[in-house]
């Protein structure tokens, strides 16, 4: 459809007439605008996805992130700890608002290892109450808080049950970056359904896009107004313009949302084709696969090779086709700009970076597509 070039890419929009007929019936609407019927419409649509009462649309899945971050007021009180095993932007916005990171290594799925994250908060959780019992400024600190930011890594839910479980007991916030499970489910319950929230990205490799964007779901109504008035620049309801706060430019255009209401409508044949993708290379793959969760959305399969050697054979082979195809995540840990984080393992995410491939995982692979493809699988 949309790539007519001879690259095959990782996994690009699966975009045509539908959405150009949607982008264009907003452009003539004059709903040229971050308003407008289509963003309400896909935030109803969202919301009835992700099984929440509340979706906010907003420019990317980063910008809902750090829409979460300003509500729960994120500052260098707060501990966030997420999987080790995941994309930047899942921390990001922690990061700039000085919180301390703490990351956890995956389990043979590649999502976070349960029991290593009960052991980070148990851990954290005696730290913050000795840190309390020491206090002697005599002015009130404010107290530690804990946030996990659980990730479903590449359309696999993480065990939402479990860390909302762990979350429960040890007091820390949960929430979701279901940036790349847009359509997944976990043990019947939709992407980003956990915690206090979930995060989508509609970003161009996403399985659904709207060029770029993102969205916050939540079943709080208090959380998703201050979202989407932050998103806004925390205008004031008033003729003039009145600021209590200091917000964000950060709402979804309503071209964009028109966009992804004609992606939604496809969304049922993307998960489709997603796995008939995983199937293929389950057929002809000669190696390991990751194993995809159940309810997976199948965004991109991973090849797990014999050793960084052969990854890099097979990485050599791709580019040489023109085909892209990538390592998995670089474990954060790893990154040198957060060197001086703490990690709880990071064996088990360090041997998937070194043998883990992103195969071409696109909805739009055609059976062309999958001959050059097994030319360098063969
Ligand atoms: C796990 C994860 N979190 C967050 C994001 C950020 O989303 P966006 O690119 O829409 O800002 C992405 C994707 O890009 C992602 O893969």
């Amino acid at each position: 459809m949309s790539n007519t070039n001879s690259r095959i890419f990782l996994s690009p929009p699966f975009v045509g007439a539908a959405e150009r007929a949607a982008a264009r019936g907003a452009f003539d609407s004059g709903y040229v605008a971050p308003c407008g019927p289509q963003v309400d419409e896909f935030e109803r649509r969202l919301a009835k996805l992700a099984g929440r009462k509340y979706a906010v649309a907003v420019s990317s899945g980063t910008a809902a992130i750090d829409l979460l971050m300003a509500d729960l007021g994120v500052d260098e009180t707060w501990t966030v700890v997420a999987p080790t095993l995941t994309f930047i932007a899942t921390v990001g916005p922690a990061f700039h608002r000085g919180a301390k990171l703490v990351f956890i290594d995956s389990d043979a799925t590649g999502n976070i290892d349960v029991s290593l994250l009960e052991e980070a908060l148990t851990t954290l959780r005696t730290k913050h109450q000795r840190r309390s019992r020491e206090s002697t400024s005599g002015v009130a600190a404010k107290a530690p808080r804990t946030l996990v930011i659980g990730v479903d890594l590449y359309g696999n839910c993480c065990d939402y049950g479990a860390i909302a479980r762990l979350c429960r007991e040890h007091g820390a916030v949960f929430v979701t970056d279901a940036a790349e499970a847009v359509g997944a489910t976990c043990a019947g319950r939709p992407a980003g359904s956990a915690g206090l929230a979930g995060v989508y990205s509609f970003n161009g490799n996403k399985i659904v896009t709207t060029s770029g964007g993102g969205a916050i779901v939540t079943d709080d109504r208090g959380l998703a107004e201050r979202a989407r008035k932050r998103s806004q620049q925390s205008r004031e309801k008033c003729i003039w313009y009145e600021h209590r706060e200091v917000g964000y430019n950060y709402r979804m255009s309503n071209i964009l949302a028109a966009i992804g209401l004609a992606q939604l409508d496809r969304l049922p044949a993307i998960l489709k084709k997603r796995r008939e993708n995983f199937d293929w290379y389950a057929k002809n793959f000669g190696g390991d696969l990751l194993s995809p969760a159940p309810g997976a959305n199948h965004w991109l399969t991973v090849a797990v090779l014999a050793s960084i050697r052969e990854r890099d054979r097979l990485l050599r082979r791709f580019a040489a086709a023109d085909i892209e195809a990538r390592p998995v995540w670089k474990p954060l840990h790893l990154q040198p700009v957060f060197a001086k984080c703490r990690v709880f393992g990071g064996e088990v995410a360090e041997a998937l970076f070194r043998r883990g491939v992103c195969l071409p995982s696109g909805t739009g692979l055609a059976s062309g597509d999958f001959k050059r493809i097994a030319d360098c699988l063969s």
